[in-house]
């Protein structure tokens, strides 16, 4: 039999990660992360912080997109699992379940304007995405797909073949045909792909994370919201990074003032403890699950515990309170690393709309060098895998002044150390 027992020593424990990972799992991976300095095996996580194995601390501004928003092993969603456990399993997806029945019914509440009410539960966003897009599809009779040339949204087959193509391309699975690009931001571009009046959907990332969180310009997403209905397309919201309140709104969009057709949000409803995503829809998009019950089946989407967990998650996530900190901190930390950067003008720009941030550097390719610089401080955060010159910044929706304080100093200390030629060197490409 196996030997399921943990390792004795942080050093064996970290051996074993690396050399299995390494062997079976993501050779590449292993290796990028090593050359870039940032050899990370996980061991204890609580709230904002990690720990490596062997016992250092990381602040954690990467929060895996969203999905640790309300902290690592959050105590409160931990009892919740734990309390579901003694009633449920995963749950047969033909029939009704009031776990998945009563998430839908929230998430039906606090859809943009309330009008998003057919869900789909998945076990990921990529297959949410897969989801909102073929119901694009089916709704209009119409195959195109719009979306932004630096937009990710996720690894399976319609979802990886929209946005950026090159890693659908890498396995000729990228499907130019149907699959449309334009760049972020340009209405003119927009209005020109539109005029086709062949396109399906337009699906937005709607301030994009790998591209470094650039916001859009003023008046951009109504003005594309009013080209779509003139041209009889769906829009579709992923909101899988800036959903969930972490624009100090439920959902980014409507804080730019837009009601889309269909949503997709994951990471942060899982809680960072049960796999759920989910693809709300409007009513033209929705239609289809009126004659057609079996249009999507997912063994795993919606599972009842992870219908319990995704409900408790989607509750705090929501709060007033939680919104009202989403914003107030992302004005804090907008308002202290401004400071910092007018003493270290290599940092050039802090983007920020609620705690969906990007710090900004002069060097096209700073960030490379700047993840490891923190990494060295205690603060695990990316770059942006679209562009380096970004770190992606992405506190917890709960966190605090004081931990801000501290990160902030870390920001610093790290930038001197960049600075004084102290600081870690980094070559790769990224991911997100
Ligand atoms: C904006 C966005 N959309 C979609 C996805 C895909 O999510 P998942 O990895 O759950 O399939 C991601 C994942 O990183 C994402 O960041």
């Amino acid at each position: 039999m196996a030997d399921y027992t943990p390792p004795a020593s942080a050093s064996a424990a970290k051996a074993r990660a690396l050399v299995g990972s390494h062997r079976h799992l993501m050779p590449n991976r292993v290796e990028t992360f090593e050359q870039l300095g940032l050899s990370l095996v996980i061991g204890r996580r609580e709230g904002y912080r990690l720990w490596d194995v062997d016992g250092r601390e990381l602040l954690d501004f990467h929060l895996n997109g969203g999905t640790f928003n309300l902290g690592h092993r959050n105590p409160d969603l931990i009892a919740t699992l734990v309390g579901a456990l003694d009633h449920y399993d995963i749950g047969n997806h033909h029939f009704p379940s009031a776990p998945r029945a009563e998430l839908a019914a929230d998430l039906a509440r606090v859809s943009p304007g309330g009008l998003l009410d057919r869900v789909v539960l998945t076990p990921s966003a990529s297959e949410a995405i897969d989801v909102a897009i073929k119901s694009a599809r089916r709704a209009t009779g119409r195959r195109r797909i719009v979306a932004f040339d630096c937009a990710y949204h996720g690894r399976s087959g319609l979802s990886g073949a929209a946005g950026n193509p090159r890693d659908a391309a890498a396995f000729l699975s990228d499907l130019p045909d149907e699959f449309v690009t334009v760049p972020y931001g340009d209405l003119d571009a927009a209005d020109a792909a539109l005029a086709r009046d062949d396109i399906a959907a337009f699906l937005v990332e709607v301030i994009p994370a790998t591209a470094g969180f650039a916001l859009p310009p003023a008046g951009y997403y109504p003005e594309l919201r009013r080209l779509c209905d003139e041209h009889g397309t769906l829009l579709i919201a992923d909101e899988v990074q800036t959903g969930l309140g972490r624009t100090g709104d439920v959902w980014a969009i409507e804080g730019f003032g837009v009601v889309p057709d269909a949503l997709v949000t994951g990471k942060g409803l899982s809680g960072g403890l049960y796999p759920v995503a989910a693809a709300l829809l409007g009513a033209r998009a929705g239609a289809w699950l009126d004659t057609d019950g079996w249009g999507y089946v997912s063994t795993f989407g919606g599972s009842e515990l992870g219908s319990v967990v995704a409900r408790r998650a989607l509750e705090l996530s929501t709060t007033p309170a939680a919104l009202a900190n989403a914003r107030h901190m992302g004005t804090y930390f907008r308002t202290g690393l401004e400071a910092v950067a007018e003493r270290h003008p290599g940092l050039v720009e802090v983007r920020e709309r609620g705690l969906v941030m990007g710090l900004r550097f002069a060097d096209p390719r700073g960030a490379l060098r700047m993840a490891p610089a923190l990494f060295e401080q205690g603060v695990w955060a990316m770059f942006a895998g679209f562009d380096p010159s970004v770190i992606q910044w992405k506190p917890g929706l709960l966190v605090d002044e004081a931990y801000a304080d501290d990160a902030i100093a870390r920001v610093e200390r790290a930038l001197v150390a960049l600075e004084s030629g102290s600081g870690a060197t980094a070559r790769p490409r990224g991911s997100r």
